[in-house]
């Protein structure tokens, strides 16, 4: 631990859903954490842990590598993790900047700094972890802006042959009040609407974060290498909503399937929405008619080289909610049992 303690990880895109918990597990893993954030005042509010600092980054806008290669070199980055990525170009961002050239641009700055640091380092440790997505392997990946996005930067980044990486790809990620999937919250809707009947992986946000966190911490790091973050069960939306309600033992009425077509009109009615209701709301913006559409597909992966990677126990959605049901307690003995678990 103590060893961790002086690496530094710059982790870029430390607000939003996953990036606190990244940051709280990366603190209690023992790293010095810098969190690259565009937005400093939602970052004072969200990052509350302490020793990390915030440096103020904008992926939209820094796409050269000296940009990067002048903060690397301020702080003294050790590793990299992105967690940054947007699903649409909502707000006037650049996919292109955001999801590929930004990230790029610092990845090619990592290399610079570490390539001349090699032999003071004694040899190659993991350098870089990208947060990537399921989705980049659909044959018809290429269409849909997002998994597109995603899919290029990881091309781009395993051009880069001398710059030892991990691309880790979620599934559907969850965590109880957090983010925009609340699933505690749609259990207390008597008729549940979903779309689609493809299988999903749903994977907790704290397994990825602890999981990054191992990986990390490995003294023999996995290198160059892309690990699926699936969930360890297959179900299709409306058995993740079944599911979770049986947990929380709520019931519903019925549940109703919605044809993607209509789902999509209906995306299209809310995108008319005023920008600043859109984004009080980040669901709202983030219901475009491809998330639609990439919800009615189906995304599954074995974990095996996630967990054989992280030394990790998987975490359950009905586990989860049932111990959230319990309370704060139990449900916080309960991430503490996955952080103190081993396979
Ligand atoms: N959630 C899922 O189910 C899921 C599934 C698969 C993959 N992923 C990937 O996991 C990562 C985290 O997802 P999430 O759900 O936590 O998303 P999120 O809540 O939207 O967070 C995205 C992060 O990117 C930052 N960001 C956006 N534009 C930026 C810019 N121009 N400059 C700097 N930072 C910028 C956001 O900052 P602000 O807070 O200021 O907006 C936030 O920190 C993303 O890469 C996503 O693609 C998520």
């Amino acid at each position: 631990m103590s060893e961790n303690k002086k690496k530094k990880v710059l982790l870029v895109g430390g607000t939003g859903f996953l990036g606190p918990v990244l940051v709280e597990e990366l603190v209690l893993a023992g790293f010095q954490v810098i969190c690259g954030v565009r937005n400093m005042e939602k970052a004072g509010r969200q990052i509350a842990f302490p020793g990390v600092k915030l440096l103020k980054v904008d992926m939209n806008k820094d796409l050269e590598s000296d940009v990067w290669l002048a903060r690397l070199k301020e702080h003294d980055i050790d590793v990299v993790v992105n967690n940054v990525g947007i699903v649409n170009s909502f707000g006037g961002q650049s996919l292109e900047n955001v999801n590929v050239t930004a990230p790029m641009a610092l990845f090619k700055a990592m290399r610079s700094y570490h390539g001349s640091q090699k032999n003071r380092q004694g040899g190659d440790v993991l350098r870089i972890i990208q947060i990537s997505t399921t989705g980049v392997d659909w044959p018809d990946c290429h269409k849909i802006p997002y998994p597109a996005s995603k899919q290029k930067l990881e091309e781009q980044l395993s051009s880069l042959k001398d710059l030892p990486y991990v691309i880790v790809r979620p599934n559907v990620v969850y965590e109880p009040e957090r983010g925009n999937l609340l699933l505690e919250q749609i259990a207390k809707i008597p008729i549940i609407f979903y779309v689609g009947n493809e299988l999903i992986q749903p994977i907790h946000n704290r397994e990825i974060a602890i999981g990054i966190a191992r990986l990390l911490m490995k003294k023999d790091p996995v290198e160059q290498t892309i690990l699926w973050a699936t969930g360890p069960v297959a179900m299709t939306w409306k058995q993740v909503f079944a599911m979770s309600s049986a947990a929380l033992e709520k019931s519903q009425i019925a549940y109703c399937p919605v044809p993607l077509k209509a789902a999509q009109f209906v995306t299209m009615l809310i995108q008319k929405l005023p920008k600043k209701i859109l984004y009080n709301f980040g669901i709202l913006y983030k219901m475009d008619t491809d998330t639609m559409y990439m919800m009615t597909r189906g995304t599954t992966a074995s974990n095996k080289e996630w967990l054989d990677a992280t030394g990790l126990q998987p975490i359950r959605l009905e586990d989860t909610y049932r111990e959230y049901k319990k309370g704060t307690k139990a449900y916080n003995s309960f991430i503490q049992s996955i952080r103190d678990g081993s396979a």
